[in-house]
């Protein structure tokens, strides 16, 4: 039996089932109930709501479990000493690895069974939240024995037993505010997506404080992040008159905050702005999905091993040449950015000049050739990097329909650096 994202009916839906009402569908805004800013942990009084407020009352138990990693763990103990302050009973487990293997949230669930929380809260990056998100549904029900397995069609009755409160350590995947997540079955090497909107976390905890070690490079490839979930859902099919507004904003300040964050880490009005986008492009994309630059990114990050922000920003101009046949939403990203753009093509040109210019001072490569890839390596691996990328769920929410060959010539193209000019 394959995974629910390999089932022939789901694809064909896939680019109406995030669609809006006008094609027959409903559409839902779901988010959690969002904090944001360097007081949403306090250690002393506050004044107005706190984060606490949203925990407790949902939380009678005041058990709450709290999941991260080895890096996050000072973070994970603050949150933890927040939780205490309310008169929460907490463990913290550190034990998260990078890209959540499927038998690390078995581990993660058996350990959440037998402290038997009513509140789950991650802390970290996005394989924790991710991780955590996975651990819940088995501790949820554990009937479900297969993670891959859970179609977004399904219904999955979370919240018997505990809430999920996600706290972002870095301001990229988005994670605290999406039904997505991404475990690695290491068996066979392969990512399994998993999209449903009860997976949604009840509350998202935004604490800039906490991103503010990222170093340079990982504040630019997070920030990446963001800027192609954003410029994705800003064109995406399936966006409808909430998505779209907030996908253009999470775009202004990125390019506004990001060369700020990237230049000087301290600068904390900057973490703040860039954790905010982070969030608004995650309930944007979260709705609407995103595409094109995920499905190379995911495809080049599995078969070399590269950063998931750093591939998906690669792929952002690529991706947008390649869609303009089709839709010229790209407009709106022109308007909100001040680009001169007399026509659709003009504005193409123009928008793709700042993008470049954009990823240049990011210090990202604008050619694959150009990552130290060698020519007879990129051709080995390219049937593979073709598989990956077009086997990928995000390609089926694609505006302009893509075929294998024409990801084959994408990847060719992406290698060189030459533009798409097809
Ligand atoms: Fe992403």
């Amino acid at each position: 039996m394959g995974y629910w994202f390999e089932d022939p009916t789901l694809k064909a839906l896939a680019p109406l089932a995030l669609s809006s009402s006008i094609r027959g569908l409903t559409t839902i805004f779901n988010t959690p109930k969002i904090y944001a800013g360097f007081n949403v942990l306090p250690e002393g009084p506050v004044i107005g709501p706190t984060t606490m407020d949203a925990l407790a009352s949902q939380c009678p138990q005041k058990r709450a479990f709290i999941v991260s990693d080895e890096f996050n763990e000072p973070n994970a103990k603050k949150a933890g000493s927040f939780l205490e302050s309310g008169g929460f009973a907490t463990r913290v487990w550190a034990r998260v690895l990078p890209e959540a293997p499927i038998e690390n949230v078995r581990a993660c669930a058996e350990e959440i069974k037998q402290f038997e929380p009513d509140l789950i809260m991650a802390v970290g990056g996005g394989s924790v939240m991710d991780l955590a998100k996975g651990a819940w549904i088995l501790y949820e029900r554990p009937d479900l024995t297969d993670l891959g397995m859970i179609s977004p069609l399904d219904k999955l009755n979370l919240r018997q037993k505990a809430i999920l409160a996600a706290v972002p350590t870095t301001a990229g995947t988005g994670s605290e505010s999406t039904g997505a997540a991404v475990f690695h079955d290491t068996a066979i090497q392969r990512k399994i997506p998993v999209a449903h909107d009860e997976l949604v976390p009840d509350v998202a905890i935004l604490s800039p404080e906490f991103t503010i070690s990222m170093p340079p490079a990982l504040t630019a490839g997070t920030g990446l992040d963001i800027l192609a979930h954003a410029m994705d859902a800003a064109i995406a099919p399936s966006g409808n008159d909430y998505t779209e507004p907030l996908a253009l904003r999470a775009i202004e300040i990125v390019f506004e905050w990001l060369p700020r964050a990237y230049a000087n880490g301290n600068d904390r009005e900057a973490r703040f702005k860039m954790i905010m986008a982070a969030n608004i492009a995650g309930i944007a994309f979260g709705m609407s999905g995103c595409h094109l630059t995920h499905s190379f990114g995911h495809s080049l990050g599995a078969v070399y091993e590269m950063h998931h922000g750093l591939c998906v920003g690669f792929f952002i101009p690529h991706s947008f040449q390649f869609c303009a046949r089709v839709t010229n939403k790209h407009l709106s990203i022109c308007k909100s950015l001040d680009i001169p753009a007399p026509n659709a093509r003009e504005g193409l040109e123009n928008l793709l000049v700042k993008l470049r210019a954009f990823l240049t001072s990011l210090d990202v490569p604008l050619a694959l050739k150009d990552f130290g890839i060698g020519k007879e390596d990129f051709e080995a691996k390219l049937p593979k990097l073709v598989e990956y990328a077009y086997g990928d769920i995000s390609c089926y929410l694609s505006p302009r329909p893509i075929t294998a060959p024409q990801c084959e010539k994408v990847m060719r193209y992406a290698y060189d650096g030459r533009d798409i000019d097809f």
